[in-house]
């Protein structure tokens, strides 16, 4: 990721293709809100590339821009939108599937949605097993797959006139896959293709097919997909950008707020229990065990390294942390999210916390595409290659440079992301000392 302070940074010019691998209720919920504030309809609520300001130089110099009017990010009404499901559905019946957003509202975006009919997947359902769909493709091997899918990237972005794309995956969640050998360099992942291996996910021939393409991939699920040596190499030998894993929202982002406030007070945690209902095609594809596993490591990680339990034994050793989720119909994309949090404090005297978070998953997860879209569309043009740990701020489970441990306490990662945006632009750095106030 290193690049110098204050690079050139090519110009946003021309349309960015946004290519989506899954058009379900994250997706469609990201396009028609961009489309909706296309148009006047509604705020880009919940972007920081849109609504986020980033100080410059001291509190009195009153410089406090835009994130957007700070560095060259390309503009919603030069975006358009191309996708892959296992459904033929377009972006407007999908979206009303999904059932996130309003009927009313998706009429009045009817037009630009039906025009969205998703490319044929790459699909194989001992990866997802609660899932069959008819729009899918067919091939001899996972590299002729490969090999499919970087036709049609380049002849989509030819079609939609686009000079620069981006690749986001927003499909299901995979069942958990362990690092394989056959992960660790390009030529054995190659042979791995052609051979048919199991350790070879449908996620990683799309992640593979954009690296190739020289498109820059951010993965919005846990599973491994582009966080395997053989993608990392890929990524840095065509100088592209890659970040992941699985978007930060609901309970995990409740959790990196509340938990760096009681480490930074110096209060102990007993236990943490957390439980979800949800009724979406995510909470039906998470009912599997297989798929669940995958979710299950990224939630569970995010405590481990905010409370730092080897250097705090005395508040954090040995802290029960359990994670469950429930498949509910009745809730739809509308998820409840309950945390029981048994904290202690002065002399040990013990406290509890509850949280329950009625919340929107897709309407968390939709701005946080839109910030990734831009971001890594920024990162490539200012020739940011390999992992984007300054992205951490958007993921459960950040993506690091081998034998790098990730960093989820969200405010570290938000002041990470600010000072990165400073340093491109060549602003001094924020390090909130501030002893010059008061020389
Ligand atoms: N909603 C959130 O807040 C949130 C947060 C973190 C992560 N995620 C992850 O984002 C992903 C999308 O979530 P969602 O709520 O939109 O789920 P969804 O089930 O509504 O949509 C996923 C879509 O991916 C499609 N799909 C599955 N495998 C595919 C493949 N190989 N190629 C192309 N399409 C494929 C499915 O048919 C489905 O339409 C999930 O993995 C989820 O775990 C969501």
């Amino acid at each position: 990721m290193p690049v110098a302070k204050q690079t050139e940074i090519a110009p946003a010019e021309g349309r960015l293709g946004v290519l989506l691998v899954g058009l379900g209720a994250v997706s469609t919920t990201f396009i028609a809100g961009v489309e909706a504030i296309k148009k006047g309809f509604a705020e880009p609520i919940g972007s920081l590339t849109q609504m986020g300001t980033v100080r410059l130089g001291k509190r009195t110099d009153n410089r406090v821009p835009l994130i957007k009017d700070f560095v060259p990010l390309a503009q919603l009404k030069d975006m358009v939108f191309g996708a892959w499901d296992i459904f033929p559905d377009s972006a407007y019946d999908a979206a009303l599937n999904a059932g996130v957003l309003e009927k009313e509202l998706l009429g009045q975006l009817k037009e630009p949605l039906r025009k969205i009919k998703p490319m044929k997947a790459v699909f194989d359902q001992t990866y997802v097993k609660r899932l069959s769909g008819t729009n899918v493709k067919t091939g001899k091997n996972k590299f002729e797959l490969a090999q499919q899918l970087i036709d049609e990237i380049a002849e989509w972005k030819r079609k939609n006139k686009c000079s620069r794309l981006v690749m986001i995956w927003a499909a299901s969640t995979e069942i958990f896959l362990k690092p394989h050998a056959v992960h660790k360099t390009i030529d054995s992942f190659e042979q791995a293709m052609r051979d048919n291996h199991k350790a070879i996910a449908p996620s990683m021939i799309y992640a593979y097919a954009a690296l190739k393409s020289g498109i820059p991939f951010a993965n919005g699920a846990p599973n491994l997909t582009v966080d395997i040596p053989a993608l990392m190499s890929l990524a840095d030998k065509n100088k592209l950008a890659i970040c992941g894993k699985d978007f930060k929202t609901g309970q995990t982002l409740m959790k990196t707020i509340i938990a760096p406030g009681l480490k930074s007070r110096m209060l102990g945690l007993h236990g943490w229990y957390s439980t979800n209902i949800l009724g979406n095609r995510d909470g039906e594809v998470l009912d599997d065990p297989d798929s669940f596993k995958t979710k299950e490591e990224s939630k569970l990680s995010v405590l481990e390294y905010i409370l730092q339990p080897d250097v705090y034994p005395s508040l954090y050793k040995d802290f029960s942390h359990v994670v469950r989720i429930n498949y509910y119909p009745p809730r739809g994309d509308n998820k409840e999210g309950w945390d029981n949090i048994d904290i202690f404090g002065w002399l040990g005297y013990p406290m509890q916390i509850k949280i329950d978070f009625l919340c929107r998953d897709s309407i968390l997860a939709a701005p946080i595409v839109l910030d990734l879209a831009l971001f890594l569309d920024l990162a490539q043009r200012a020739g940011m290659k390999g992992v984007q740990e300054w992205l951490s701020f958007y993921f459960k489970s950040p993506q690091t440079a081998p034998g790098l441990y990730p960093e989820h306490d969200i405010f570290i990662q938000l002041m990470k992301l600010k000072n990165t945006l400073r340093h491109l632009r060549g602003e001094d750095l924020i390090t909130h000392l501030g002893l010059e106030y008061y020389d």
